[in-house]
């Protein structure tokens, strides 16, 4: 089974932050990290799960209504660390991008589900090609639109399927030649073993989130193996490395 970090070690450090990626580079046999990608007042790419600033910051409202430098004024609380800031795309392939060019991977996700954010696909594409990372790529996006737009920017770009069940993972991937990827929550298999052959098939798995403490619990991903899953996204990659 493949290992990934969802928003980085996001259970023992907080998400989407330049500490949480510092710390899922350190974790030995790593397939590759996820993040999620929203768009500024003034059309910044960063890297922030949620549509509002509210439950990650001490701060109120919608990414979409600040500009970056504003944004940058809010702290990310991260306990003994030092606090830290929502970073940009561009700050996390400053970390990242050696390690993408040595063939460690990164999902990006757009989160265009609730705003489309005119222009991010663009955007995106963009940076990641200035960086010459696009073979380590992988887009993904819960709002199909931003996909086709994704693979009309770039045709080589490889895209993961995003959906709850692997079933509507298919459903959305008929017609699109080429993608053999479905990205399914953990929970939601409802194809068989059979079915899902040839596929990667990379399960997310939202578990706990820093400043939770950890439970010490650990699924059991030999399970999810023999259901056809070939990748997983954790919180808590490390524990699971080890
Ligand atoms: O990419 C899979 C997963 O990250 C989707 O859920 O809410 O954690 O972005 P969420
Ligand atoms: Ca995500």
């Amino acid at each position: 089974m493949k290992i990934w970090a969802h928003r980085g070690c996001s259970q023992r450090y907080p998400e989407n932050t330049i500490l949480a990626f510092e710390k899922a580079m350190e974790v030995e046999r790593l397939t590759g990290i996820e993040l999620d990608i929203q768009l500024t007042k003034d059309k910044e790419l960063v890297v922030i799960h949620d549509e509002r600033v509210d439950r990650t910051t001490e701060g109120i409202g919608f990414v979409r209504d600040y500009t970056l430098s504003e944004l940058k004024k809010l702290h990310i609380y991260a306990d003994i660390n030092p606090s830290q800031s929502i970073p940009t795309m561009d700050e996390v392939l400053d970390v990242l991008e050696e390690r993408l060019k040595k063939g460690m991977l990164l999902n990006i996700e757009l989160k265009t589900g609730m705003y489309p954010y005119l222009g991010i696909e663009e955007r995106v594409v963009e940076l990641v090609h200035k960086r010459r990372v696009e073979h380590s790529i992988i887009y993904s996006s819960f709002y199909a639109k931003s996909l086709e737009k994704i693979y009309q920017l770039d045709r080589e770009v490889q895209i993961g399927i995003l959906d709850s069940k692997v079933s509507d993972c298919m459903y959305k991937l008929k017609g699109c030649e080429g993608i053999r990827a479905l990205h399914p929550f953990w929970k939601g298999l409802d194809l068989s073993t059979e079915e899902l052959a040839g596929y990667d098939v990379r399960a997310w798995f939202t578990g706990h989130l820093y400043p939770e403490k950890p439970t010490g619990t650990k699924l059991d991903i030999s399970v999810l193996e023999n259901q056809g899953v070939t990748d997983i996204f954790l919180n808590e990659p490390e524990r699971y490395l080890e």
